[in-house]
């Protein structure tokens, strides 16, 4: 049985505060989405997955129109309830089939959805029909980089593979994938540096409580053996567990033209 998209229903109450950006920090991130995509005052723009408007809210002041698609409800109300003026527009729906007629939209924005959808090739299909002839995907993610990988794999170690496996594009091949699949970089990719911090103990306490999506396919039994793992690693590499560790994140942004022929 083909597995469905992830929706994020069971996140929304603790999404912005486990994935927003620091204060501060979403100018900067709207200023670089803006910049990679060639956004103007008159563009018009979709996000797939738009979620509680992590990138809508600080992007949308900039630009005439900005729609977004997603299939949990939840998260949009959210986003609903923070809306103040915003021209942000969303329906519900699966951007697998997105409910705009073609050539639409002068820009499109995919982060940190693309793992989440097995039918991604047909979201490809999609944007490229809704996309304007000169139009662009802004493709954006966010790295990582912290000594918590060493814990991570700790975790990842005693998964399954079936458990840690995306059902949409493999997170390693979240840079490439659009290239494989014929859309063309337009430009380089932009990047924006930006630190956090956060306690040995408290991250493996979010993996426990599986606030990550990629904790959310994994057994109960699977899940305790990896904390499990974990917790043990913890106590060599990190005597004072409640002591912050910065946690220096990477937000990298790319645009790229749909491919000429339609697929
Ligand atoms: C990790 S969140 C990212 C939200 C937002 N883009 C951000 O960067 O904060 C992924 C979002 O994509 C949504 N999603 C997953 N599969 C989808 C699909 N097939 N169509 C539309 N939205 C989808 C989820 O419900 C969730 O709100």
């Amino acid at each position: 049985m083909t597995p469905e998209s992830v929706a994020f229903d069971r996140a929304v109450e603790y999404y912005d505060e486990t994935r927003g950006f620091p204060p501060g920090e979403e100018q900067r991130v709207a200023a670089l989405i803006q910049q990679v995509g060639g956004l103007t005052a008159t563009s018009r723009v979709l996000e797939i997955g738009i979620g509680t408007g992590r990138i809508a809210l600080p992007v949308a002041p900039h630009i005439q129109a900005y729609f977004g698609v997603d299939i949990s409800r939840p998260m949009m109300l959210k986003l609903q309830s923070k809306l103040n003026g915003e021209p942000i527009y969303i329906t519900q729906g699966d951007a697998t089939r997105l409910p705009f007629p073609d050539d639409t939209f002068d820009a499109a924005v995919a982060v940190h959805v693309f793992h989440l959808i097995p039918g991604w090739q047909d979201v490809l299909r999609e944007l490229q029909r809704v996309l304007k002839p000169d139009g662009v995907l802004i493709h954006a993610l966010t790295r990582a980089e912290t000594d918590f990988q060493e814990l991570w794999q700790a975790w990842e170690s005693v998964v399954s593979s079936e458990s840690k496996r995306d059902v949409g594009i493999q997170w390693r091949n979240g840079t490439t994938f659009l290239e494989d699949s014929g859309w063309m970089p337009h430009g380089e990719w932009q990047e924006l540096a930006y630190s956090q911090s956060i306690t040995p103990r408290l991250y493996i306490e979010r993996v426990r409580q599986r606030i990550w999506s990629r904790c959310w396919r994994a057994t109960d039994t699977e899940l305790e053996a990896g904390v499990q793992a974990m917790e043990k690693l913890m106590q060599v590499r990190y005597p004072n567990a409640d002591a912050p560790i910065a946690w220096q994140s990477v937000f990298t942004a790319r645009a790229y033209r749909k491919p000429s022929k339609r697929v």
